[in-house]
């Protein structure tokens, strides 16, 4: 930073004004000071009186200063906050003012992150209030500390040392998290285990309720439904049954007796084997609403996860959340809300969004998006998901009408949680970025996926455009690079079986049709993709008419779509003016050029760069060009020997 802009920014940053101390509060302070203290080298000391260059935080009824000054505060809620440079006195004083503490608690971090950005204006007129209510983090972990898809280490929570241990990491998880916004956190697998609600566990999660209060982040847990059974002792978890809901209703109020805030309950029900309403042949809102009605008297939110698919042979599985859930909408409690992920199969690396969003105008919608990169190399392929979710946020439901999207139909975003025990956090450098920009785009739908990519680099890299810039523009490009080398052109599950790492797209010996990645392409001599057309399964027909209309129309569906929902001959003409299996193995290659890019652009900072760091993103990029490679010389064998016609020109044959 240069020295006359440090210089100028230390003005506005003289001391801090908090005229009642609360948790909240003092962690603000806390987090003004060590942030101001690391980035311009001078902590601002704690003071009780306003001078010039001071930065007064609070509430109207911690601070009778904010109170008297005419704050326009109504509309923030509690979430939001102002900051805006006022002139007390004489003084030049900025203030960070919110309804609430946590709205402060914001406010203190968008302050830091201007000042970090090198964006802090002279004078501050900011006013920032969240789209959605629930900014929530999903952990897939376990009691032993696996984590289910996780790249990154273990579990964050040492069962065994809690709850007499509280490791500092919690604090810092939880700053991490109020820093971008995310105010609940689920705890445990959607796969879920009983056991976290015996009072030996209950225990545990209120010391990490403690731990997240200050930060403003509610505790969530699964609750396995059949745990009436396991852990009650009844013969039975059917909804309808007094003895399953008294149980329920008892082990809630157990919950707030030590945990007074908690956020509620994550169900998967009925879905890869867990157990559910329809075990007992009641309907999903029965499941959810007998947990809604335990909550209810607590002001705890049932959270339903959509989910859902099972083995039924014949039927694309790609419909059946839609077919269980819509005729469910107007019959869900009003505690209760429906989790649906980004699109209809399961976070693939380009999935068209779900046909759920919109559809359910009386049931409040959860957007729910995976951090962890399961279907997209896990930790060490460079894939910036910011990119993706903006896709989704954008998309144009058409419900009630068209300029209605997803981001307009949504009470809140859920995102399966790439942090674990590594000490990068979450599996390597760049996978920082996706939970950052997580929580930044939970917390402003509209915000663009460029500008979340360029506030991380700036505050993980550094400010210099030499560094910025090119590595924004990775960061951009990179989430097409992992589909174009994996599933292009709209293919989708092609991953080896069971892990999801690597090529399997000839895989077609699995217990069920539809974990077939065959099942999937249905690539055969004629053409590839997977009719859902009316020809086909029809799937098409679950979105609005004008969607329908247009990705059942090969003049209309995007190319990124097209054998999601067509099956198409090998040589049919592309956009591109290529044939199909042309534009494939071009598109392949493509990915593959695209990770080279990567990887000269990355080493042409070398220097710029901490070594450590330098290296470790160096390193992994070499793996993910040779799996970029491994990926698209398999594939293109595959399809090649399927359709029977050789690769084109320019494009590697297959080492
Ligand atoms: C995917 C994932 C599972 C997970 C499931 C879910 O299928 O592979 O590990 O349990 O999603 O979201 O419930």
């Amino acid at each position: 930073m240069e020295n006359s802009q440090r210089e100028a920014y230390v003005r506005q940053a003289q001391s801090i004004v908090e005229t009642r101390s609360s948790p909240t509060l003092n962690a603000a302070v806390a987090e003004l000071q060590r942030g101001i203290g690391g980035l311009l080298g001078a902590t601002p000391p704690l003071r009780r009186d306003l001078s010039d260059g001071a930065i007064l935080i609070g509430t109207p009824a911690s601070s009778r200063v904010i109170a008297g000054i005419g704050l326009k505060l109504d509309g923030l809620g509690s979430d939001g906050f102002l900051i805006r440079s006022v002139n007390l006195s004489g003084n030049r004083v900025t203030v960070i003012a919110a309804n609430d503490e946590v709205g402060v608690l914001y406010g203190t971090f968008a302050f830091l992150r201007q000042l970090q950005t090198h964006r802090l204006a002279e004078t501050l007129n900011i006013r920032d209030v969240p789209a959605s209510r629930l900014r929530m983090l999903d952990h897939w972990d376990n009691l032993d500390r696996t984590v289910e898809r996780g790249y990154s280490g273990f579990s964050l929570w040492d069962w065994q040392k809690l709850p007499r241990w509280r490791d500092p990491r919690y604090t810092d998880y939880a700053r991490a998290n109020a820093s971008i916004g995310i105010n609940a956190t689920v705890l445990t697998n959607v796969n879920a285990d009983a056991q976290v609600l015996t009072p030996l566990y209950l225990a545990k999660v209120a010391a990490l309720a403690d731990v997240f209060r200050p930060y403003g982040i509610r505790v969530f847990l699964t609750a396995r439904f059949s745990a009436p059974l396991e852990l009650g002792g009844l013969k039975t978890a059917d909804p309808v049954d007094p003895k399953v809901r008294a149980w329920w209703r008892a082990k809630s109020d157990e919950i707030y007796r030590i945990i007074p805030d908690f956020g509620g309950f994550l169900v998967k029900a009925n879905s890869e084997g867990q157990p559910g309403p329809q075990d007992y042949a009641r309907t999903h809102a029965d499941g959810a609403n007998m947990l809604a009605e335990a909550l209810q008297p607590h002001g705890g939110t049932v959270i339903w996860r959509a989910f859902v698919y099972a083995a039924k042979p014949g039927e694309d599985r790609a419909k059946q959340a839609f077919d269980e859930f819509r005729p469910l909408d107007g019959s869900f409690r009003p505690n209760v809300m429906l989790q649906v992920k980004n699109g209809p199969i399961d976070f693939q690396p380009r999935e068209p969004f779900h046909p759920l969003f919109g559809a359910m105008p009386r049931t409040p919608v959860v957007l729910e998006a995976q951090i962890t990169k399961e279907y997209l190399g896990f930790a060490t392929h460079l894939a910036f998901l910011g990119t993706m979710w903006e896709e989704v946020l954008k998309a144009d439901t058409c419900r009630p009408k068209c300029g209605t999207p997803v981001a307009d139909t949504i009470a809140g975003m859920a995102g399966v949680s790439n942090v674990g025990t590594d000490r990068n956090w979450t599996g390597s450098q760049f996978d920082q970025a996706n939970w950052y920009a997580f929580g930044r785009l939970a917390w402003d739908h509209g915000l663009p996926a460029r500008e979340a990519a360029e506030e991380w680099v700036r505050m993980t890299w550094g400010n210099d455009p030499k560094v910025v810039e090119p590595i924004v523009g990775m960061m951009m490009g990179s989430r097409q690079a992992v589909v174009n080398y994996m599933t292009p052109l709209g293919l989708h599950h092609l991953m080896a079986t069971g892990h999801h790492y690597g090529p399997g797209p000839w895989v077609n010996n699995l217990e069920r049709a539809d974990w077939n990645p065959t099942y999937f392409h249905k690539a055969a001599k004629d053409g590839i993709g997977f009719d859902r057309t009316k020809s086909g399964s029809d799937a098409v027909a679950q979105y609005s008419p004008r969607v329908a209309g247009c990705f059942s129309n090969r003049r209309c569906v995007p190319d990124d779509y097209l054998l999601w929902f067509h099956h198409v001959g090998w040589d049919e003409r592309m956009r591109s003016g290529r044939s199909l299996w042309g534009e494939l193995a071009f598109r392949y290659d493509d990915g593959v050029s695209r990770v080279q890019e990567m990887r000269r652009t990355w080493r042409a900072l070398q220097g710029e760069i901490d070594a450590e760091r330098f290296n470790e993103v160096d390193a992994f990029l070499g793996i993910q060009e040779a799996e970029a490679r491994w990926w698209r010389d398999a594939s293109l064998a595959y399809f090649s020997n399927v359709s029977g016609r050789q690769l084109p020109e320019g494009v590697q044959p297959p080492a």
